[in-house]
């Protein structure tokens, strides 16, 4: 079979199964297998597909047909620019978050020392660290995450400083300039209506917030009022609704709200400054 029959069949049992942008998805899941860009299959339709490799095509094809997210078949996302190993053990970067990188740099680029609380494959912290040309901390309670973060983090030869604990418990009062997180914020009725990708594939620790899903903020904004300094910043990624009650956990205490949208204009990103010392 040649590669442009492969992906036609391909995209035809995509499209069948229901799977958002098959013909692309087909093409992606090819060139991962061939190892090469998704331009050659363009500039080589005629090429043969040896049987073997046939065979696995088909069921990297089967296994996205059946739900499972593309990047946990191939291993990859990209955040920021830069190339993110993701298995099953993470929660797979999405491309809003780079919003908090965004509201991080903006406010806070100068921070000599700041945590990523729950950072999963580490695309956050080793975003930072990159960027800041600094060491950055990153904390996780899934110890498989951990072990996900530190490889990309050699991968992209970052200063992480990887920790396990449960969101910033490990770090003294006072001891950071900068708290980031992405942490879990969905509610319970709202994880009924998550698409079955995630839902079944991507893990529950990662996502689900408690009833309403501010069980988490409401632990991380007095953690984060613990570990910062007078005047350091927290910056978080905001669910759906969010904007108002995390505003409101922020009154008493801190100062210099301010929000980030994203592409389609909801409130994505809320940051606020620990209160300085009257002086
Ligand atoms: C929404 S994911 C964000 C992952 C990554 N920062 C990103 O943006 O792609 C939330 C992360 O928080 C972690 N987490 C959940 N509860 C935690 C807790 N109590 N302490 C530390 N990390 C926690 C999860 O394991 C998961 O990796």
């Amino acid at each position: 079979m040649d590669l442009a029959t492969a992906l036609r069949q391909a995209s035809r049992r995509l499209e069948q199964a229901g799977v958002a942008a098959p013909r692309l998805t087909a093409e992606v899941l090819l060139s991962a297998l061939l190892d090469r860009p998704r331009s050659y299959l363009f500039a080589h339709p005629e090429e043969t597909l040896p049987d073997g490799l046939a065979a696995s095509y088909e069921a990297l094809i089967a296994e996205r047909a059946a739900g499972r997210p593309l990047q946990y078949i191939t291993g990859r996302q990209e955040f920021y620019g830069r190339e993110f190993l993701v298995t099953p053990d993470v929660f797979i970067p999405r491309p809003e978050t780079e919003h908090v990188i965004e509201a991080a740099l903006a406010v806070a680029f100068e921070a000599r020392r700041a945590v990523d609380v729950g950072c999963g494959s580490g695309a956050i912290a080793v975003t930072l660290s990159l960027e800041m040309k600094r060491k950055v901390w990153a904390t996780d309670i899934s110890l498989p995450a951990l072990a996900v973060a530190a490889e990309n983090a050699r991968r992209h030869a970052a200063q992480v400083e990887l920790v396990a604990c449960d969101l910033a418990s490990a770090f003294a009062a006072a001891s950071m300039e900068l708290v980031v997180s992405n942490p879990p914020y969905i509610g319970e009725e709202e994880a009924q209506a998550l698409p079955r990708e995630v839902r079944e594939h991507e893990p529950s620790i990662a996502f689900l917030g408690g009833p309403d899903g501010l069980a988490v903020y409401r632990r991380l904004v007095s953690e984060a009022a613990r570990v910062l300094r007078p005047g350091g910043w927290l910056v978080v990624e905001l669910g759906w609704n969010a904007l108002e009650p995390v505003t409101a956990m922020l009154e008493t205490g801190w100062e210099e709200p301010r929000v980030w949208p994203d592409l389609a204009g909801r409130p994505r990103v809320l940051a606020a400054r620990r209160l300085r010392e009257a002086s």
